[in-house]
């Protein structure tokens, strides 16, 4: 089996996982599921791979931790990676729209460690890739989208938060339409790429911003980001000095500064990264996990080299339990059976 289809079946494992704990209100519990399962999957990979982009740094994050080295040591240095095992947590928890488990891998050294912060994110695919330039702000990138596509209506995807309003009302007032979601700007991109929207403009995370990088890079679409304070957000928050103290650290410590732009090749220096996601609660074109008597139908998304691929994928739980140890130890783990349910 080759290098992609490894990868293609951690992150399809992940899914499985956190599946048992669609709808149970504890994001925890869907998170811990999927972590663990794409950790078990990538340690028992023929390969070498080098968390980058993780749950966090080891001192907050057992699993996946920023720096954690898995797979095989004896081949040598595989892929760097960014991994988000459940990017929408909350509606995962809740089961609505907007959840995925999504990695990216790339040549070892080529994607930069980013903290834990905000990002504002303007990202299109192929039809607008020569045309934005977020440092002139978003109503000339609006006019020249527009212009590039000759017509006004263009359909953008924000996440649907307080600090995105004034974005909001001015894509409104130019005849763009707004598809608001609440969580999961990296979906939100897969959209995008699929053709159901035009892009993705907002202030989100910045480690979902490196996972739409390599979507942006391996889809030969784009992405333009900044890195954003902390208190530019929240300026009154109660932990709003503990997090730029944090904050401030962090930039440091990777040569970072804020307010820094950042193309999709300044996060990922490959051109080879490749993107991979599988539809949780999902929702827009990538369809959700369905389980009935002992079946699992998942949609999975897989980019590279410009080519992307919508796939649809039926994991039985009888046969795969007999393919691999790390497969069966997953399914023991975690299959959806009522009886069992803590
Ligand atoms: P989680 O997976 O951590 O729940 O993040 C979901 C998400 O909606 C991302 O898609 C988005 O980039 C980020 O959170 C926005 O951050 P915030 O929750 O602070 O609004």
């Amino acid at each position: 089996m080759n290098k992609d289809m490894h990868l293609i079946r951690a992150v399809e494992m992940a899914a499985i996982a956190a599946y048992k704990y669609i709808g149970s209100k504890d994001k925890n519990a869907v998170d811990l599921a999927a972590v663990e399962a794409l950790q078990i999957m990538l340690n028992s990979a023929p390969m070498r791979t080098t968390v980058v982009i993780g749950e966090g740094e080891l001192d907050q994050a057992p699993m996946l931790y920023v720096g954690q080295k898995l797979g095989n040591k004896s081949v040598k240095e595989t892929f760097d990676l960014a991994v988000d095992p459940v990017e929408g947590t909350y509606p995962a928890a809740y089961n609505i729209a907007g959840s995925i488990a999504c990695l990216a891998a790339a040549k070892p050294g080529t994607i930069l460690p980013l903290p834990e912060m905000y990002m504002e994110k303007l990202f299109v695919n192929q039809d607008l890739a020569d045309v934005i330039d977020l440092s002139k702000g978003l109503d000339w990138n609006i006019k020249q989208m527009q212009k590039e596509k000759s017509y006004r209506d263009l359909i953008a995807i924000v996440l649907d938060k307080p600090r995105n309003e004034t974005a909001i009302n001015l894509l409104r007032k130019s005849g763009v339409i707004v598809r608001l979601i609440g969580d999961g700007d990296v979906l939100a991109a897969i959209d995008v790429v699929n053709r159901e929207a035009d892009f993705v403009y907002g202030i989100g995370g910045a480690p979902e911003g490196l996972l739409m990088a390599a979507l942006a890079i391996s889809c030969s679409g784009n992405m333009e980001s900044r890195l954003l304070a902390y208190d530019e957000i929240w300026p009154n928050e109660p932990e709003t000095q503990t997090r730029m103290t944090i904050e401030t650290k962090a930039l440091a410590k990777y040569h970072l500064h804020y307010n820094q732009s950042l193309t999709s090749n300044d996060l990922i220096k490959d051109k080879e990264v490749r993107f991979i996601a599988t539809g949780l609660t999902a929702g827009g074109s990538l369809k959700p996990i369905k389980y009935q008597h002992g079946i699992y139908n998942l949609n999975s998304f897989f980019s590279s080299h410009g080519i992307y691929r919508n796939m649809q994928v039926t994991y039985s739980i009888e046969q795969i339990k007999k393919l691999r140890p790390e497969i069966k130890t997953v399914i023991d783990n975690y299959q959806r059976d009522y009886h069992k349910q803590k």
